[in-house]
Parts: C-alpha cells; sequence; structure tokens
C-alpha cells in the first residue's frame, strides 16, 4: 500500500504532483481564499478546481488538531504562507502586513506526532535541511531557490547553483519592474508552465507552487526515513 501524505496550504497542487510522483496517496488541504484589493477575501475556485487528488477546504490548523482525521496519513507536508518572509515583501516593506504561520506551524504539526516537511523561501524562519533550485533539477531556466526542514534533520551534499542561461522570474503577477522594463517579450504563462515543469494551473496558482521536481526528490528522502522508522520498529 503506498504510504499516505497529508499536503497542507496545497494550492493547485505542485508539491503535491512530486510527492505523488515518489510515491505517496495525497490528500490537499487549504483555505482556498483569493484577496481583494479591498482586503476582503472571496472564494478561490481554481484551487479545488485544479488540484489533482482528493482536496478539503479547511484551515490548516484545524485539521492538525484532529486526533480522529490525522490517523489516516503517515507524513505531512506544508507550504506555510511565505509573505511574512520573502525578499518581495522584505523590498516592498510589506512583510509585517502577514503572519508568520511557520512557526506556530511547525509546532501543531510536531505536537500531530508525524514525520514532516516544510517547505519555505529562502530567509524564512527555518533550518534548511535541503535547498533545492531549479537549476539541480534539469530546469535550467527556472531560478526558484526553496528551503526544505524536515522533522528528521535530513542531510544532502546538493550541487550549487547554475544559472549560466538566461532565468526567468515566477513570481507575483509577472516579473518585478526592474526585471520587466529590460525584457522586450513578455512573460507568459505558457513560459511559467514550460519552466516549472507544470502543465495545470492558473498563473496565480503558478506563481505560489513549487515545481513538482522538487518533492519528487525530496519525496524520497520521506519515504526512505519512513522505511527506517519502520525498519527499526
Ligand atoms: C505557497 S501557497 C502553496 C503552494 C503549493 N504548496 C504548491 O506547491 O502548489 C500557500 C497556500 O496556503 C494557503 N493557506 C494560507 N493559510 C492557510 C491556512 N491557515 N490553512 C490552510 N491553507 C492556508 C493559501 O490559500 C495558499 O494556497
Amino acid at each position: 500500500m503506498r504510504p499516505r501524505l497529508l499536503d497542507l496550504c496545497c494550492g493547485q497542487g505542485g508539491a503535491a504532483v512530486g510527492y505523488h510522483r515518489a510515491g505517496f496517496d495525497v490528500t490537499g488541504v487549504d483555505l482556498a481564499l483569493k484577496r481583494q484589493p479591498d482586503g476582503t477575501y472571496v472564494d478561490d475556485k481554481a484551487i479545488p478546481a485544479r488540484y489533482p487528488f482528493e482536496f478539503i477546504k479547511a484551515d490548516a490548523f484545524e485539521v492538525l488538531a484532529d486526533a480522529e482525521f490525522m490517523a489516516r496519513f503517515d507524513a505531512i507536508h506544508a507550504s506555510w504562507p511565505c509573505q511574512a518572509h520573502s525578499v518581495a515583501s522584505k523590498y516592498k516593506g510589506t512583510a509585517g502586513r502577514h503572519k508568520d504561520l511557520l512557526t506556530p506551524g511547525r509546532a501543531a504539526m510536531q505536537a500531530a506526532g508525524l514525520p514532516w516537511v516544510i517547505e519555505n523561501v529562502p530567509g524564512a524562519p527555518m533550518r534548511a535541511d535541503y535547498l533545492l533550485c531549479g537549476c539541480m533539477f534539469g530546469l535550467p531556466g527556472l531560478r526558484r531557490e526553496r528551503w526544505f526542514e524536515t522533522s528528521w534533520h535530513g542531510f544532502d551534499l546538493n550541487m550549487s547553483h547554475d544559472h549560466r542561461e538566461p532565468v526567468i522570474t515566477v513570481a507575483g503577477h509577472g516579473p518585478p519592474s526592474w526585471v520587466r522594463e529590460g525584457v522586450s517579450v513578455p512573460v507568459t504563462t505558457a513560459d511559467w508552465r514550460r519552466a516549472m515543469k507544470i502543465d495545470w494551473m492558473t498563473r496565480d496558482g503558478l506563481a505560489q507552487a513549487i515545481p513538482p521536481a522538487y518533492t519528487e526528490w525530496v519525496g524520497a528522502r520521506l519515504l526512505e526515513h519512513l522505511e527506517s522508522e519502520a525498519a527499526a520498529a
């Protein structure tokens, strides 16, 4: 039987597809709300429509506290929102407007008692057990570094970055203005899909996602960890 992974803050499923390829059955949980320019929220219909596995619209903290629900799973992944930690928010001076969910999220995952993986942006308040980028996975045009902290203190010697070719930025609603001004060809959603090797997401979904290649690799490490725990039991 395939091990079962709970994918918290799942978005449209970039992380999910990588774990599925690594050998997990995946269930996603997301609030699926979209912030409007006036600060109110509406349902984000693209998340349940595009997420490729079982999807539950819920608060990640509530499901982590539900012991009966958590008994369905063997491991947890969480992509807590990065806006409080991202370079773009720090550059724009908006980071303080966003709550750090990663720190209380880690505590809630720890309390749930299952092996876990947290993914976030460089500079987030976490230990980077694995530091991954598109250039390490045959996605040479993609400069998208992401950190992964694991409950088992994973360790690996990774290759360094290699971005000699022109790179693409997948963020916000397009490349930042200081890049856009120097770009003669518009960067389309199709360009983002090609760069991330993701063909099922909207532009908003892509801007928040990680390429499945990252979690296919992390998922293989998680499987090894689950197997070594089972052997030691
Ligand atoms: C970085 S995105 C996830 C990207 C996704 N892991 C992927 O690879 O495609 C973060 C997601 O967290 C969701 N979110 C924020 N707070 C949440 C909460 N308390 N419970 C569940 N989901 C939440 C947002 O709706 C958003 O879709």
